[in-house]
């Protein structure tokens, strides 16, 4: 077996995996995408042209790389066809190189039917692309996997059966009206089956049997992960490395040797409720915001921005074990005269240096700061550490010694192009 990659987001999602991926995918054979749907939006700009990638791996712009959809997805058909499409209109060719698993269980109208029904009462600000329903009906063992639709009896059994209990619920709990048709749903699911059913397969033995290298390509980040991030306000997967086990369908062990980065903003972002101790409210947050281009890539929310909170990060590299960070987005902090960075919590007079589980207490505590100082320069695209700003090397190695691990690389903007390897990249490009 090849060398093993994992990417995956260190903070609440947005980092800019999809960049990375991109760029690092280059060097794989395989890229995996294993949890999550089509709530996550993987932007990518290659030779100026943007690709927002939803459930596709990101791997798959390049020619050479097979891309894997996993069992621990959740796969919106409709949103598979419309995102093929578009690879196809605009040139790229995926036939014989992606590879969708017969595990993995399907989004359907009635998940995100009741992802909007839920959202209204009370919601925690999901993508509504429902994804929670997919995995509820997953986990409550009502779930319609893709290996169903080959049997048209069975699909039929159980799409009748959760259509009546969705039809239910929402007339006599939700009081709305339920007009999706069974027949309809049946037959347009069926045909984008037939359309897709060559690329099915079991992948956890393409996996197991792959002499390739792989690229596992996580979505959302660690603090969305269902057990792990601030719940409830997360997503409903495993997004931290804890979900790499069951969303390939393969043992710990096989990811004993692979090599783990966090990618992580040189500031924060969430998007959607729930506590995020160092957001900034006023004119500092609209200015990430603005330099950032911080609206969501699946929803085109504004996302909320705040300092780098470096109590997470450290969590979020101690749960992971990551062996290295990427950063991204240092541009946008170029024009901060001052750049805070929050080094623990204060909490009833008490200070507090690890993530804590509660959510009272985590939407109660205020950020304690260390000011740093700002660069003042454009950072900008920037290629070599020699051109680098003293007081950003200064930032980053603040963060380094914070978190306990290495900072292996910058990114200086949004173009493929647009980063700085700060470790020996010859053996960084051979992990
Ligand atoms: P992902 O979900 O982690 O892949 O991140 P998104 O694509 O949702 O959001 C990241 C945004 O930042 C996208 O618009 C990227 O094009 C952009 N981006 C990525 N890296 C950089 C960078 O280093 N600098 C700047 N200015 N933008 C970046
Ligand atoms: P990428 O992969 C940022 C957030 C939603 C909401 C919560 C639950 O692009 O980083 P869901 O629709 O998953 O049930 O929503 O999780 N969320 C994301 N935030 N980036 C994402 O993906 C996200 N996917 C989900 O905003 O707060
Ligand atoms: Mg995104």
């Amino acid at each position: 077996m090849d060398r093993k990659l994992v990417i995956l987001g260190a903070q609440w999602g947005d980092e800019g995996k999809g960049k990375i991926v991109d760029l690092l995918s280059e060097g794989y054979d395989v890229t995996v995408r294993y949890q999550g749907g089509s709530n996550a939006g993987h932007t990518v700009i290659v030779n100026g042209e943007k690709f927002i990638l939803h459930l596709l791996p990101t791997g798959i712009l390049h020619p050479h790389v097979v891309g894997v959809i996993a069992q621990g997805m959740v796969v919106d058909l409709e949103v598979l066809d419309r995102e093929l499409e578009n690879l196809k209109s605009k040139g790229i060719d995926y036939e014989g190189r992606l590879l969708i698993s017969d595990r993995a269980h399907l989004v359907m109208p009635y998940h995100k039917l009741l992802d909007k029904l839920f959202e209204r009462k009370g919601g925690i600000g999901t993508t509504l692309r429902g994804i929670g329903p997919a995995y509820m009906f997953k986990f409550g063992r009502k779930g319609i996997r893709l290996s169903d639709l080959d049997d048209e009896g069975r699909f039929r059994a159980l799409l009748e059966e959760n259509t009546a209990f969705v039809k239910d619920l929402c007339e006599k709990v939700f009081c709305e009206r339920y007009d999706l048709d069974v027949e309809e749903t049946l037959e347009r699911t069926l045909r984008l089956y037939e359309k897709y059913k060559a690329l099915v397969t079991d992948v956890s033995q393409y996996l197991l049997r792959s002499s390739g290298s792989i690229l596992f390509e996580g979505a959302q980040g660690t603090m969305l992960d269902v057990d792990m991030g601030t719940y409830p306000y997360v997503t409903s997967s495993n997004s931290s490395a804890l979900g790499l086990s069951n969303g390939t369908g393969l043992s710990p062990k096989f990811f004993s040797d692979a090599y783990l980065l966090g990618v992580a903003k040189a500031y924060t972002t969430r998007v959607g409720g729930g506590p995020f101790p160092t957001e900034l409210k006023g004119e500092e947050g609209n200015k990430l915001r603005d330099l950032g281009g911080e609206y969501g890539s699946t929803t085109g929310r504004p996302r909320r921005c705040g300092w780098l909170d470096l109590v997470a990060l450290r969590y979020a590299v101690q749960i992971n074990s990551f062996d290295g960070l990427i950063i991204t987005k240092l541009d946008v902090l170029d024009s901060f005269e001052e750049i805070k960075v929050c080094v623990a919590y204060e909490h009833g007079g008490e200070r507090i240096e690890h993530f804590p589980a509660s959510l009272k207490i985590l939407q109660e505590v205020r950020p304690v700061y260390r000011t740093l100082r700002g660069w003042l320069r454009s950072t900008k695209g920037i290629k070599e550490i020699k051109d680098l700003p003293p007081e950003a090397k200064d930032y980053i190695r603040f963060i380094e010694d914070f978190v306990g691990v290495p900072v292996i690389m910058l990114s200086t903007g949004p173009k493929r192009e647009e980063f700085v390897w700060l470790r020996d990249r010859i053996k960084v490009s051979s992990l």
